[in-house]
């Protein structure tokens, strides 16, 4: 009697659950209304099925509970009962599956008026690719990938050089147009979901994957990898900024094409000397820092370390968030740094600086460090090398209680929670490694020894 009970209160809270769950569906936000009416088929019909069935077990529990001197009857063929239940399953199953076929057959059958975008996902990191004025995006293979063309766009191809590339993982889609998603993997596989657009593809290395959307209200939108894809799997993150088309159109016009990122002059180091005089006031005249005055080391960086940071401080990206006091004395004076090719010309200088090794000022336990260090050897390499394919700076021979202020900076969310900063964010998620201050400090006592 208790059994049936307890099966018929699991049903009733089941329902509640189901019902009253805060956690449902995101809104929707694209032309895939069709894939939310599959999902609540599949609701209906399965939970009409929990419910009877479970109604049944508790009738059957109680009803042929044990007594006294009843015997149990042994009944192994009842056609009857067969052919009545195996039809009632055929239909259920085929109210599940048929809906599901018809938007499998929309969801491949792209519309002609779709505009091809290309996401390229890399261990962990997203990049997209427009195909320019001509419609068609140029041939990429993983052999032309270099530093210049992370992309790997065949340069001898001419329909690749007015592709435009956001190397950003950060693309902006015009309300009401389709899109065909062509999704291209660097190394192992991903998975391309945006949950407001209901839909998601793999990506595979070695082949190009498609799906279409429409995206139907403006707004802006995570990008999740959903196929485990390394340790940095959950914060493989991107957005999805769907603009009116006036908006999308004047975003699109500032967007490099290939061409342009390929024809672009190297920084001028005799220029940049002038230029760098800003910074010698606090960064040295050789580049080595002050701690006096709160300034890192800039030599032995990488260039396009030191120029996106550039960049982030002069665009607000860094330097603007409540508690940064020190990115705030940066910020103002990168504002007045007129135009790109200055940051390039200064960051020519500081890489022609010869770098000399620093004293480590950093106390902590190594071999704590070292355990802590194998999450961050991922992406900035087991000597703390740092690579470039992965956005990660080097460590090894950074100041170091720069690195500790800029670990606790992440772990606090000084850093990295501006929305323009994606690689900060993606350390902000990492620096839940650090369980206290004094973690920071073993990892960064680690790192003086690489
Ligand atoms: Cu890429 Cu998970």
């Amino acid at each position: 009697m208790l059994m049936a009970v307890v099966l018929i209160l699991l049903v009733i809270g089941s329902l509640i659950f189901h019902f009253a769950s805060p956690w449902y569906l995101t809104p929707l936000a694209s032309n895939w209304e069709l894939i939310d009416t599959t999902i609540n088929i599949t609701f209906v019909v399965t939970g009409i099925v929990f419910v009877l069935v479970n109604f049944f077990m508790a009738y059957c529990v109680w009803k042929f509970r044990h007594r006294p001197n009843l015997k149990a009857e042994y009944d192994p063929e009842n056609t009857k009962l067969e052919v009545w239940l195996t039809a009632i399953t055929s239909v259920g199953v085929a109210a599940m599956l048929a809906p599901g076929l018809v938007v499998w057959g929309q969801f491949v059958n792209v519309p002609e008026d779709a505009m091809d975008v290309e996401a390229v996902g890399q261990q962990w990191h997203w990049s997209f690719r427009l195909p320019g004025e001509d419609g068609v995006l140029g041939n990429s293979d993983i052999r032309h990938v270099s530093e210049q063309n992370p992309f790997g766009v065949d340069p001898e191809d001419p329909t690749g050089q007015d592709d435009v590339l956001i190397a950003r993982p950060e693309v902006h889609m015009a309300v009401d147009q389709p899109v065909n998603l062509l999704l291209r993997s660097k190394d192992v596989l991903h998975n391309f979901a945006v949950p407001q657009f209901r839909v998601k593809m793999d990506l595979v290395p070695g082949m190009v994957t498609y799906q279409w959307f429409t995206p139907t209200v403006v707004g802006r939108y995570d990008v999740l990898c959903e196929e485990l894809c390394g340790i940095a799997h959950f914060a493989m993150r991107a957005r999805v900024i769907v603009d009116t088309q006036e908006d999308y159109d004047a975003w699109l016009t500032e967007q490099p094409t290939f061409a342009d990122t390929m024809a672009r002059p190297p920084g001028d180091a005799a220029a940049g000397q002038a230029a760098y005089a800003i910074c010698a006031a606090c960064h040295g005249p050789d580049g080595q820092g002050m701690q006096a005055l709160n300034s890192p080391k800039l030599t032995g960086q990488e260039g396009w370390y030191l120029r996106r940071q550039i960049q982030y401080f002069k665009n607000g990206i860094r330097g603007t968030a409540e508690g940064d006091t020190f990115g705030a004395t940066m910020a103002p004076i990168m504002a007045a740094v007129p135009d790109e090719q200055t940051i390039d010309n200064i960051v020519a200088y500081i890489q022609s600086l010869p770098e000399e090794p620093l004293e480590p000022t950093v106390v902590g336990d190594v071999v704590a460090g070292e355990r802590l260090y194998g999450t961050c050897q991922a992406c900035h390499g087991a000597d703390g090398e740092g690579i470039w394919a992965l956005n990660a700076p080097g460590l090894a021979g950074q100041t170091d209680w720069y690195l500790v202020r800029q670990l606790q900076n992440f772990r606090s969310g000084i850093r990295g929670s501006h929305p323009g900063d994606a690689y900060g964010d993606q350390m902000r998620m990492m620096a839940d490694i650090f369980t206290d201050e004094q973690a920071i400090n073993d990892l960064v006592a680690y790192v003086n020894t690489l």
